[in-house]
């Protein structure tokens, strides 16, 4: 009788061909996390036992969750959660998975504030919580809200600040940015990673961004700058003075974000992010 079981480098390797197949990204580091995540071991676990037989019942679920990434669900939503800055949130369709591009934002307000610092952190366009929260995290003494026009996005936003130990730190409420409305209190640090896609740019994105994560999240009219625009509408009233304002800007969108900021605010920064792209505005009232 021939012997069908697969060893973790035979499953490893027939994943990640299939997956190639598929055309996903990164397709042997996702084998990976799918057969670690389902045989709950760690991927350097995984090559200490290259040569062993994984259980039969476990192959099963190896080979659906793999077709499910091969029809571009993002490995996040498979396992049902992803790391920023140090924490564990949930995710899933509600709201954009967080981006190692957005942990470089909060890297850079980190490097710049007072360890102690002890003021009001406002995010706007919070998704999943992901910048507020990894903020409150990182500094103890300040209290954090967060808000969005997505009530789906706030209930994951609720559901991540539930297991963060930061509860009494951080509020989210509902808020539409261009909706014209004045928003109450003044706060010492303003962020936020707004929706800058233009159409035709969430148009052209790969399957994992354009089917599962939210177009709210990701496209704004105008090439992209709307959003950007309204932000700089709102920001000026509620920051108070000498106050950071530090937003997340797409490709492209350097010179002309700066050129509109530098009416508005003081000391206007460009950054880049790990991949040499201009992709952070870091300024104060
Ligand atoms: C690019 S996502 C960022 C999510 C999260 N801050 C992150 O970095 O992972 C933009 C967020 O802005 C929200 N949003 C879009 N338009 C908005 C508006 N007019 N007012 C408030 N929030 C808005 C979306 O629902 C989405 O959660």
């Amino acid at each position: 009788m021939k012997d069908n079981r697969l060893t973790y480098g035979e499953i490893i390797e027939k994943s990640k061909e299939f997956l190639i197949r598929k055309d996903v990204p990164s397709a042997k580091c996702d084998a990976e996390w799918i057969v670690s995540f389902l045989t709950n071991k760690k991927r350097v676990e995984i090559y200490l036992e290259f040569d062993n037989y994984v259980p039969q019942e476990q192959v099963a679920k190896i080979r659906d969750m793999v077709v499910d990434r091969g029809s571009r669900r993002p490995l996040q939503h498979l396992l049902g959660c992803v790391e920023f800055c140090n924490l564990k949130l949930k995710c899933d369709e509600r709201a954009l998975i967080p981006r190692p591009e957005t942990e470089r934002l909060v890297e850079i307000i980190i490097e710049r504030l007072d360890p102690n610092f002890s003021g009001k952190i406002l995010d706007l366009g919070t998704g999943s919580g992901a910048i507020v929260l990894a903020l409150c995290n990182i500094l103890k003494y300040a209290q954090g809200t967060g808000l969005d026009c997505s009530t789906k996005s706030l209930a994951l936003a609720e559901e991540n600040l539930s297991f963060s130990g930061i509860e009494k730190r951080v509020t989210f409420d509902t808020f539409d940015w261009l909706a014209g409305k004045q928003l109450e209190g003044m706060y010492d640090l303003v962020v936020s990673n707004p929706p800058y896609l233009s159409i035709q740019e969430w148009e052209q994105s790969q399957p994992e961004v354009k089917i599962y994560d939210p177009k709210l999240a990701l496209v704004s009219e105008k090439e992209g700058l709307q959003h950007i625009e309204g932000l700089i509408n709102v920001v000026p009233k509620i920051l108070k003075e000498g106050g950071i304002f530090c937003l997340e800007i797409g490709h492209g969108q350097a010179d002309l974000t700066r050129s509109i900021m530098d009416k508005s605010f003081q000391h206007v920064e460009v950054l880049r992010d790990l991949s040499g792209v201009r992709r952070f505005i870091f300024c104060r009232n």
